[in-house]
């Protein structure tokens, strides 16, 4: 049996709304990160999920298109529906967009509107500038006026402008793995701003789930390929922010490699110390403040995780949660500062960090349904 009796479609957002649950929808439900929200969202304890759309499984409970949530009650009885979105915003009252970029604006502006508060997880409103976003993503952007009125979801960061925020512009995978680390030491002044090189490497399902010829199985597995160089589209939210938290302009050195497993991304970072390693216990006395400085920046982020002693990060401890975790060595011999990030492309690089925002906008506890 299903959780709660099933009032009229006009009337059930506000119906869950006096039950003390938010009402919550997704549009582009059937898609990776979609599924993940849906994982999500089905066991919030303080969230109903209300819709869900697809175009191609329109009409299909959710239980007939993702069979692993079939244990679920809420599962087999709602409906994929189609993205309307008039339609989604009778249903609920914060809608998440895990649709291709391009399309989640087109929804964004009648959600808003319609007096929803939009999550959305594509790259439409990371930027601040629509000049950038047509530079990197080659298309006018469907509405510019939205851009100043996103606030870019990276909790850590920007928690108080999310939780006042009516759009929210979840970051991409890429750009969370390398900002956590990277923001503290350019706030502090620790690490030069210049000659910054980032090497990523992340499993398919970064693609999303569309059938392309680089993703087959047989073109994946068993081989490792950079690609998107020497321009990937990530660079522009990216140098956006750290230049934010630099106070000057930040230009980066980013290498994304497609690696065959199906979800995580590793992250290191190679940056110049701003300091000068002179006398013997220079690289200590550094050392201490980049420990001090992560310290007083995550002091107690539920999903950031500081290793210590010997420990790195590695993607099989974080898949399935929304935990970042970081660590970092300074190398003697180069003088360089190597900083390591792991974390599940589609949790804290997608629809984790999608669901902490949620959290932040309903004043819920940040880590409801989450841990
Ligand atoms: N995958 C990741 O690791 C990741 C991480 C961070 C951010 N993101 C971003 O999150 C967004 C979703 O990514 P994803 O990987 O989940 O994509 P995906 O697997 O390709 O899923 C896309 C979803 O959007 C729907 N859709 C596609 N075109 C549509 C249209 N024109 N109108 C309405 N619905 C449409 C699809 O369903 P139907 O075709 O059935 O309608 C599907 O449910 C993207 O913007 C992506 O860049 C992804």
């Amino acid at each position: 049996m299903d959780r709660f009796p099933n009032p009229a479609a006009s009337t059930r957002r506000g119906f869950f709304a006096t039950m003390n649950l938010k009402p919550v929808a997704i549009i582009g439900a059937s898609g990776y990160s979609g599924e993940e929200l849906v994982r999500l969202l089905l066991s919030h304890p303080r969230v109903q999920l209300t819709a869900v759309t697809s175009r191609q499984y329109a009409g299909r409970t959710l239980a007939q298109v993702l069979p692993k949530f079939a244990h679920h009650p809420r599962a087999r009885t709602l409906r994929f529906s189609e993205p309307k979105a008039e339609l989604v915003a009778k249903e609920a009252q914060v809608i998440f967009l895990a649709l291709p970029h391009g399309v989640a604006a087109e929804f964004a502006l009648p959600l808003l509107k319609l007096g929803c508060q939009v999550i959305d997880l594509s790259a439409d409103f990371r930027l601040k500038s629509a000049a950038v976003y047509k530079d990197f993503y080659e298309r006018e952007h469907p509405a510019p006026a939205l851009l100043a009125q996103a606030v870019y979801g990276l909790p850590e960061v920007y928690r108080d402008q999310i939780k006042s925020a009516s759009l929210i512009a979840c970051p991409g995978c890429y750009p969370t793995s390398i900002l956590l680390p990277a923001i503290p030491l350019l706030r502090a002044g620790l690490v030069r701003p210049g000659g910054i090189i980032a090497d990523s490497l992340s499993g398919v399902s970064g693609a999303g789930r569309k059938a392309e010829l680089d993703y087959l199985f047989v073109e994946c597995n068993e081989s490792l390929r950079p690609y998107g160089l020497p321009r990937h589209r990530h660079l522009s939210e990216i140098e956006q922010e750290l230049s934010l938290a630099a106070g000057t302009q930040v230009t980066l050195q980013f290498t994304p490699h497609l690696v065959p497993v199906n979800r995580g991304i590793l992250t290191t970072l190679y940056l110049a110390p701003n300091a000068r390693f002179e006398q013997p216990d220079d690289l200590a006395e550094f050392g201490k403040k980049v420990a001090a400085c992560y310290q007083a920046a995550y002091p107690d982020e539920p999903f950031v995780r500081l290793l210590e002693g010997q420990a790195l990060p590695d993607t099989k401890n974080v898949l399935g949660t929304n935990v970042l975790e970081l660590a970092w060595r300074l190398d003697p011999r180069t003088g360089r500062l190597i900083v390591m990030s792991a974390q599940d492309n589609l949790l804290k690089g997608a629809s984790g960090q999608a669901v902490q925002s949620l959290n932040l906008i309903c004043g819920f506890p940040e880590t409801a349904g989450l841990l």
